[in-house]
């Protein structure tokens, strides 16, 4: 489908029309367009003053099937980002055709709730089409890179104020050989890839914040120790070249059997600050799978272990957002790839299956609320 800018009115119409098109045969609720939610008329979270914005991954398939998730998403996030439905996979699954049904179902259900929408993400090596394995040299590379970045982002012109341009791109162990993770873009275009991303990013949307999105680097150990100081160079190359750059986004998948550095992680934030980038808390998440069972323990750990993470981070700096990734254990990644040896649910996220409240999120309202 070719794409053109979409004037806003447009954007919205096709956006609508989208979500009712996303669910083939599912009328969505009373008729109205899939994504409403009885809730719409509630009213939206207001945004209180000085107080750190909070969000959570969202999946289109939950938020259309799922309306106790749909309702609870609606009462505790000012923001959403699309965990899967604005990757590459999802959104230009063939060369030279895009594919924006399920994104514009978010875009329209976060516009009717008045939530705000994070983008990711625009240069990473996961969720790509198998088509891009063909991408053979530097210039198609160029081409396709910037293709995809200027269609998309100039289509959410405006309606999506902050971009994870930059995804992952530190190896997992970053050394003098291999300081970026093997990608299609890092293959054919070595570091120019950063400055093409983002560069183009600023020109679709010239009001977006530009945001590099990394993981690994909260926790004391030689791999992240490493992956900081890489993260800190890449950071000043950038710098260096002029390439538009305004926040770095901590992903903060915390793992419960690691320590978190605060020393490290501090000395990070002041480096950050050094070059005068923001900082958000992108995808906080605590993988449990070696906690224990005991889910009254578990949780109190979890939230433990998140509080250690924020109180370092929150000390010395004020996140512009704070965002789990996924907001209930009915919908999280992290069995995929953390499944508990006890064969027992993991419990990463806020609210439980149920959509109980946890004390992890007790814990990031007490940090949201935190004056620095
Ligand atoms: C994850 C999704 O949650 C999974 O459903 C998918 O199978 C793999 O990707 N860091 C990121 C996210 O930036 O995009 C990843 O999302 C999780 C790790």
């Amino acid at each position: 489908m070719s794409t053109t800018a979409h004037s806003r009115r447009d954007f919205l119409a096709c956006a609508a029309k989208a979500a009712a098109l996303g669910v083939s045969g599912t009328a969505g609720l009373s008729g109205a367009p899939a994504f409403a939610t009885t809730l719409s008329q509630s009213p939206a979270i207001t945004a209180d003053a000085g107080v750190i914005p909070y969000g959570a991954a969202a999946r289109s398939d939950a938020l259309l099937s799922d309306p106790s998730y749909r309702a609870a998403i609606v009462a505790n996030c000012q923001m959403i980002v699309p965990e899967s439905e604005m990757k590459w996979l999802e959104l230009h699954p063939t060369r030279g055709e895009y594919s924006f049904g399920k994104a514009d179902a978010i875009m329209d259900f976060a516009r009717q709730n008045k939530i705000e929408v994070r983008g990711h993400t625009l240069a990473w090596y996961g969720a790509m089409p198998t088509w891009t394995e063909a991408i053979a040299d530097r210039a198609e590379a160029e081409r396709e890179l910037v293709d995809h970045i200027g269609t998309v982002v100039s289509r959410y012109r405006g309606a999506i104020p902050s971009w994870d341009v930059i995804n992952e791109p530190l190896a997992d162990w970053p050394d003098g050989e291999s300081l970026f993770r093997p990608s299609v873009w890092a293959t054919r275009l070595g570091p120019d890839y950063l400055d093409i991303a983002l560069r183009e990013t600023a020109a679709a949307d010239p009001d977006a914040r530009l945001v590099l999105n990394e993981y690994d680097v909260e926790f004391k150990g030689p791999r992240f120790a490493a992956r900081r100081k890489a993260l800190i160079g890449l950071l000043r190359s950038l710098r260096d070249r002029d390439v538009p750059l305004h926040a770095v986004g901590l992903q903060a998948h915390l793992f419960a059997d690691r320590r978190i550095d605060r020393d490290g992680l501090q000395e990070l934030l002041a480096e950050f600050a050094a070059l005068g980038l923001d900082v958000l808390v992108t995808e906080l998440d605590v993988i449990d799978y070696r906690l224990p069972g005991k889910i009254g323990e578990r949780d109190a750990l979890v939230a433990r272990i998140a509080g250690q993470f924020l109180q370092s981070v929150c000390d010395v700096v004020r996140p512009k957002a704070i965002l789990t990734w996924g907001l209930s254990d009915r919908y999280t990644w992290v069995p995929t790839y953390f499944k508990r040896p006890d064969g027992m649910a993991n419990r990463p996220l806020p609210f439980d299956a149920d959509l109980k409240r946890k004390p992890l999120f007790d814990v990031i309202e007490q940090f949201r609320r935190k004056a620095l």
